[in-house]
Protein backbone atom coordinates (compact mmCIF):
# COMPACT_ATOMS: atom_id res chain seq x y z
CA UNK A 1 0.00 0.00 0.00
CA UNK A 2 1.06 3.74 -0.75
CA UNK A 3 2.46 5.63 2.47
CA UNK A 4 0.31 8.47 1.94
CA UNK A 5 2.08 11.86 2.70
CA UNK A 6 1.19 13.56 6.36
CA UNK A 7 3.94 15.81 6.92
CA UNK A 8 5.58 19.03 5.24
CA UNK A 9 9.06 20.42 6.34
CA UNK A 10 9.28 24.01 6.13
CA UNK A 11 13.07 24.57 6.22
CA UNK A 12 13.09 28.35 7.99
CA UNK A 13 16.60 28.56 9.01
CA UNK A 14 18.39 30.53 6.48
CA UNK A 15 20.30 33.84 7.05
CA UNK A 16 18.06 35.32 4.82
CA UNK A 17 20.82 38.23 4.16
CA UNK A 18 19.36 40.05 0.76
CA UNK A 19 16.71 41.08 3.29
CA UNK A 20 18.86 42.80 5.72
CA UNK A 21 18.18 44.76 7.58
CA UNK A 22 14.77 43.01 7.87
CA UNK A 23 16.06 39.57 8.38
CA UNK A 24 18.08 41.04 11.68
CA UNK A 25 15.37 39.62 13.92
CA UNK A 26 12.33 38.75 11.76
CA UNK A 27 13.18 35.37 10.09
CA UNK A 28 12.40 35.80 6.26
CA UNK A 29 9.46 33.78 6.15
CA UNK A 30 7.87 35.89 8.57
CA UNK A 31 7.79 38.87 6.46
CA UNK A 32 4.43 39.65 4.95
CA UNK A 33 2.84 39.30 2.09
CA UNK A 34 0.03 42.09 2.55
CA UNK A 35 -1.04 41.41 6.26
CA UNK A 36 0.32 37.27 5.98
CA UNK A 37 3.47 35.88 6.48
CA UNK A 38 4.85 33.81 3.81
CA UNK A 39 4.96 30.79 5.96
CA UNK A 40 1.64 30.99 6.54
CA UNK A 41 1.07 30.78 3.03
CA UNK A 42 3.75 27.67 2.45
CA UNK A 43 1.57 26.04 5.38
CA UNK A 44 -1.92 27.15 3.98
CA UNK A 45 -0.63 24.85 0.77
CA UNK A 46 0.04 22.08 2.55
CA UNK A 47 -3.11 22.14 4.29
CA UNK A 48 -4.48 21.88 0.52
CA UNK A 49 -2.50 19.17 -0.07
CA UNK A 50 -3.67 16.80 2.87
CA UNK A 51 -0.98 17.63 4.60
CA UNK A 52 -1.51 17.36 9.19
CA UNK A 53 1.45 18.06 10.37
CA UNK A 54 3.79 20.85 9.95
CA UNK A 55 7.79 20.00 10.90
CA UNK A 56 9.79 23.32 10.83
CA UNK A 57 13.33 23.82 10.84
CA UNK A 58 14.31 26.74 12.70
CA UNK A 59 17.14 28.30 14.54
CA UNK A 60 18.68 31.05 16.41
CA UNK A 61 16.16 34.07 16.52
CA UNK A 62 13.44 32.83 14.67
CA UNK A 63 10.68 32.62 17.44
CA UNK A 64 8.24 34.16 15.79
CA UNK A 65 7.83 31.48 13.89
CA UNK A 66 6.87 29.66 17.15
CA UNK A 67 4.71 32.64 18.46
CA UNK A 68 2.71 32.90 15.28
CA UNK A 69 1.34 29.21 14.93
CA UNK A 70 0.35 29.32 19.08
CA UNK A 71 -2.58 30.71 20.57
CA UNK A 72 -2.26 34.26 21.96
CA UNK A 73 -4.48 35.03 24.89
CA UNK A 74 -3.83 38.73 25.43
CA UNK A 75 -4.64 39.38 21.76
CA UNK A 76 -7.74 36.87 21.28
CA UNK A 77 -9.05 38.66 24.68
CA UNK A 78 -8.41 41.85 22.73
CA UNK A 79 -10.09 41.60 19.53
CA UNK A 80 -13.15 39.62 20.71
CA UNK A 81 -16.59 40.05 19.56
CA UNK A 82 -14.89 43.68 17.74
CA UNK A 83 -14.83 43.60 13.47
CA UNK A 84 -10.96 42.76 13.85
CA UNK A 85 -11.41 39.61 14.82
CA UNK A 86 -12.38 37.99 11.60
CA UNK A 87 -8.86 38.28 10.89
CA UNK A 88 -7.60 35.94 13.42
CA UNK A 89 -10.09 33.39 11.68
CA UNK A 90 -7.84 31.69 9.28
CA UNK A 91 -4.45 31.67 11.63
CA UNK A 92 -6.36 30.55 14.29
CA UNK A 93 -8.10 27.82 12.42
CA UNK A 94 -4.38 26.61 11.47
CA UNK A 95 -3.35 26.27 15.10
CA UNK A 96 -6.25 24.56 16.45
CA UNK A 97 -6.59 21.94 13.85
CA UNK A 98 -3.29 21.00 12.75
CA UNK A 99 0.13 19.64 14.51
CA UNK A 100 3.29 21.78 14.36
CA UNK A 101 6.82 20.36 15.56
CA UNK A 102 9.97 21.95 15.73
CA UNK A 103 13.86 21.14 15.53
CA UNK A 104 16.38 23.46 15.58
CA UNK A 105 19.31 23.37 12.92
CA UNK A 106 22.93 25.01 14.97
CA UNK A 107 24.44 25.38 12.45
CA UNK A 108 23.23 27.15 9.01
CA UNK A 109 25.15 24.21 6.77
CA UNK A 110 22.79 24.91 3.33
CA UNK A 111 19.30 23.61 2.67
CA UNK A 112 20.45 19.90 2.47
CA UNK A 113 21.69 20.14 6.18
CA UNK A 114 18.41 21.68 7.00
CA UNK A 115 16.65 18.69 5.51
CA UNK A 116 18.26 15.99 7.18
CA UNK A 117 18.24 17.85 10.67
CA UNK A 118 14.16 17.52 9.75
CA UNK A 119 14.96 13.55 9.66
CA UNK A 120 13.85 13.29 13.32
CA UNK A 121 10.19 15.47 13.29
CA UNK A 122 9.57 12.93 9.96
CA UNK A 123 10.83 9.42 10.56
CA UNK A 124 10.82 6.85 8.08
CA UNK A 125 8.26 8.24 5.84
CA UNK A 126 7.84 9.91 2.30
CA UNK A 127 7.06 14.39 2.96
CA UNK A 128 6.61 17.42 1.29
CA UNK A 129 8.67 20.39 1.61
CA UNK A 130 8.17 23.71 1.08
CA UNK A 131 10.72 26.89 0.79
CA UNK A 132 8.19 29.41 1.90
CA UNK A 133 10.13 31.84 0.74
CA UNK A 134 9.00 30.36 -3.26
CA UNK A 135 5.72 31.32 -2.79
CA UNK A 136 3.40 29.14 -5.31
CA UNK A 137 -0.40 30.40 -6.21
CA UNK A 138 -2.89 28.40 -8.75
CA UNK A 139 -6.66 28.72 -7.56
CA UNK A 140 -7.74 25.17 -8.59
CA UNK A 141 -5.14 23.27 -7.19
CA UNK A 142 -1.96 24.01 -5.49
CA UNK A 143 0.98 23.31 -6.08
CA UNK A 144 2.43 20.55 -3.52
CA UNK A 145 -1.12 19.25 -3.71
CA UNK A 146 -0.48 18.87 -7.84
CA UNK A 147 2.94 16.97 -6.63
CA UNK A 148 0.99 14.57 -3.96
CA UNK A 149 -1.35 13.79 -6.77
CA UNK A 150 1.52 12.63 -9.01
CA UNK A 151 3.54 10.95 -6.21
CA UNK A 152 0.43 8.86 -5.94
CA UNK A 153 0.96 7.56 -9.52
CA UNK A 154 5.04 7.59 -8.80
CA UNK A 155 5.31 6.13 -5.01
CA UNK A 156 9.12 4.98 -5.20
CA UNK A 157 10.36 8.36 -6.86
CA UNK A 158 11.45 11.97 -5.67
CA UNK A 159 9.86 14.74 -7.30
CA UNK A 160 11.26 18.20 -7.98
CA UNK A 161 9.13 20.72 -8.99
CA UNK A 162 10.76 22.71 -11.98
CA UNK A 163 10.23 26.10 -13.89
CA UNK A 164 11.61 27.32 -17.50
CA UNK A 165 13.45 30.36 -16.94
CA UNK A 166 15.81 32.86 -19.11
CA UNK A 167 18.95 31.38 -19.48
CA UNK A 168 20.63 34.04 -17.55
CA UNK A 169 19.76 33.20 -14.67
CA UNK A 170 20.53 29.49 -14.26
CA UNK A 171 23.18 30.80 -11.87
CA UNK A 172 20.30 31.02 -9.10
CA UNK A 173 19.21 27.32 -9.12
CA UNK A 174 19.47 23.49 -9.34
CA UNK A 175 19.37 22.64 -12.96
CA UNK A 176 18.01 19.49 -14.31
CA UNK A 177 17.97 17.26 -17.52
CA UNK A 178 15.64 14.86 -18.50
CA UNK A 179 13.69 12.98 -20.39
CA UNK A 180 9.94 14.19 -21.13
CA UNK A 181 8.04 10.85 -19.92
CA UNK A 182 4.42 12.55 -19.52
CA UNK A 183 2.81 16.22 -19.94
CA UNK A 184 4.97 18.93 -18.29
CA UNK A 185 6.83 15.54 -16.10
CA UNK A 186 10.68 14.71 -16.78
CA UNK A 187 12.55 11.01 -15.35
CA UNK A 188 15.94 13.11 -14.60
CA UNK A 189 19.32 11.89 -15.13
CA UNK A 190 21.08 15.19 -14.95
CA UNK A 191 21.24 18.33 -12.16
CA UNK A 192 23.73 21.23 -11.33
CA UNK A 193 23.85 23.61 -8.54
CA UNK A 194 23.62 27.04 -9.75
CA UNK A 195 25.81 26.51 -13.14
CA UNK A 196 26.95 29.33 -15.46
CA UNK A 197 24.65 29.64 -18.36
CA UNK A 198 26.99 28.42 -20.57
CA UNK A 199 27.51 25.09 -18.66
CA UNK A 200 23.69 24.81 -18.11
CA UNK A 201 22.48 21.05 -19.24
CA UNK A 202 18.41 23.03 -20.07
CA UNK A 203 16.74 26.66 -18.70
CA UNK A 204 14.61 23.97 -16.47
CA UNK A 205 15.16 24.95 -12.91
CA UNK A 206 14.02 23.12 -9.52
CA UNK A 207 12.02 25.52 -6.99
CA UNK A 208 11.07 25.23 -3.94
CA UNK A 209 8.33 22.35 -3.55
CA UNK A 210 9.56 18.65 -3.38
CA UNK A 211 8.47 15.23 -2.75
CA UNK A 212 10.88 13.28 -0.93
CA UNK A 213 11.31 9.71 -0.51
CA UNK A 214 12.79 8.74 2.92
CA UNK A 215 15.73 7.39 1.21
CA UNK A 216 16.77 10.78 0.64
CA UNK A 217 18.18 10.92 4.21
CA UNK A 218 20.64 8.29 4.00
CA UNK A 219 21.93 10.12 0.66
CA UNK A 220 21.84 13.64 2.25
CA UNK A 221 24.25 11.89 4.41
CA UNK A 222 26.68 10.41 2.10
CA UNK A 223 26.54 13.68 0.21
CA UNK A 224 29.81 15.73 1.07
CA UNK A 225 29.40 19.86 0.77
CA UNK A 226 29.27 21.30 -2.24
CA UNK A 227 29.04 24.88 -3.97
CA UNK A 228 29.24 27.36 -1.02
CA UNK A 229 30.62 24.85 1.21
CA UNK A 230 27.25 24.24 2.27
CA UNK A 231 25.02 20.80 1.85
CA UNK A 232 23.18 21.28 -1.30
CA UNK A 233 20.14 19.05 -1.69
CA UNK A 234 20.54 18.98 -5.91
CA UNK A 235 23.55 17.25 -4.69
CA UNK A 236 21.88 14.82 -2.47
CA UNK A 237 19.19 14.06 -5.60
CA UNK A 238 21.81 13.74 -8.71
CA UNK A 239 22.37 10.42 -6.79
CA UNK A 240 18.84 9.45 -6.92
CA UNK A 241 18.70 10.43 -10.56
CA UNK A 242 21.28 8.27 -11.42
CA UNK A 243 19.29 5.25 -9.85
CA UNK A 244 16.38 6.97 -12.30
CA UNK A 245 14.55 8.23 -8.71
CA UNK A 246 13.99 11.51 -9.27
CA UNK A 247 11.01 13.13 -11.20
CA UNK A 248 10.91 17.12 -12.46
CA UNK A 249 7.25 18.02 -12.82
CA UNK A 250 6.43 21.37 -14.57
CA UNK A 251 3.85 23.00 -12.19
CA UNK A 252 0.45 24.56 -13.03
CA UNK A 253 0.40 27.84 -11.47
CA UNK A 254 2.75 30.99 -10.61
CA UNK A 255 5.62 31.17 -8.88
CA UNK A 256 7.27 34.40 -6.84
CA UNK A 257 10.96 34.33 -5.29
CA UNK A 258 10.17 36.11 -2.36
CA UNK A 259 13.52 35.58 -1.34
CA UNK A 260 14.65 38.38 -3.35
CA UNK A 261 13.42 42.37 -3.31
CA UNK A 262 12.01 42.23 -6.44
CA UNK A 263 9.77 39.03 -6.35
CA UNK A 264 8.67 40.33 -3.39
CA UNK A 265 7.23 43.15 -4.49
CA UNK A 266 5.93 41.68 -7.56
CA UNK A 267 4.18 38.60 -5.32
CA UNK A 268 2.62 41.88 -2.97
CA UNK A 269 1.42 43.48 -6.34
CA UNK A 270 -0.28 40.21 -7.19
CA UNK A 271 -1.90 39.53 -4.29
CA UNK A 272 -2.81 42.92 -3.87
CA UNK A 273 -4.25 43.19 -6.94
CA UNK A 274 -6.36 40.04 -6.70
CA UNK A 275 -7.76 41.28 -3.52
CA UNK A 276 -6.51 38.48 -1.12
P1 LIG B 1 18.18 30.49 0.69
O1 LIG B 1 19.60 30.40 0.29
O2 LIG B 1 17.18 31.02 -0.26
O3 LIG B 1 17.97 31.30 2.03
O4 LIG B 1 17.75 29.05 1.22
P2 LIG B 1 18.91 32.19 2.88
O5 LIG B 1 20.28 31.60 2.95
O6 LIG B 1 18.17 32.36 4.16
O7 LIG B 1 18.85 33.57 2.09
P3 LIG B 1 19.97 34.63 1.65
O8 LIG B 1 20.56 34.07 0.39
O9 LIG B 1 20.96 34.75 2.78
O10 LIG B 1 19.20 35.90 1.43
C1 LIG B 1 16.56 28.40 0.82
C2 LIG B 1 15.75 27.96 2.02
O11 LIG B 1 16.49 27.08 2.84
C3 LIG B 1 16.53 27.51 4.18
C4 LIG B 1 16.21 29.01 4.14
O12 LIG B 1 15.60 29.41 5.33
C5 LIG B 1 15.29 29.10 2.93
O13 LIG B 1 13.95 28.82 3.27
N1 LIG B 1 17.86 27.19 4.73
C6 LIG B 1 18.97 27.48 4.02
C7 LIG B 1 17.95 26.58 5.97
O14 LIG B 1 16.93 26.30 6.63
N2 LIG B 1 19.18 26.28 6.45
C8 LIG B 1 20.32 26.56 5.76
O15 LIG B 1 21.44 26.24 6.28
C9 LIG B 1 20.22 27.19 4.53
Amino acid sequence: MIKKITKCLFPVAGYGTRFLPATKAIPKEMLPILTKPLLQYGVEEAIEAGIDTMAIVTGRGKRAVEDHFDKSYELEHQIVNTSKESLMYGIRNIVENYTFTYTRQVEMKGLGHAILTGQSLIGDEPFGVILADDLCYNKDKAVLAQMVALYEKYPDKCIVAIEGIPKEFTNKYGIISGVEIDKNLYLVNDMIEKPEPKDAPSNLAIIGRYIFIPEIFDVIKKTKPGKGDEVQITDALLTLAKKEKVLAYKFDGVRFDCGNVDGFVKATNYFYERGE
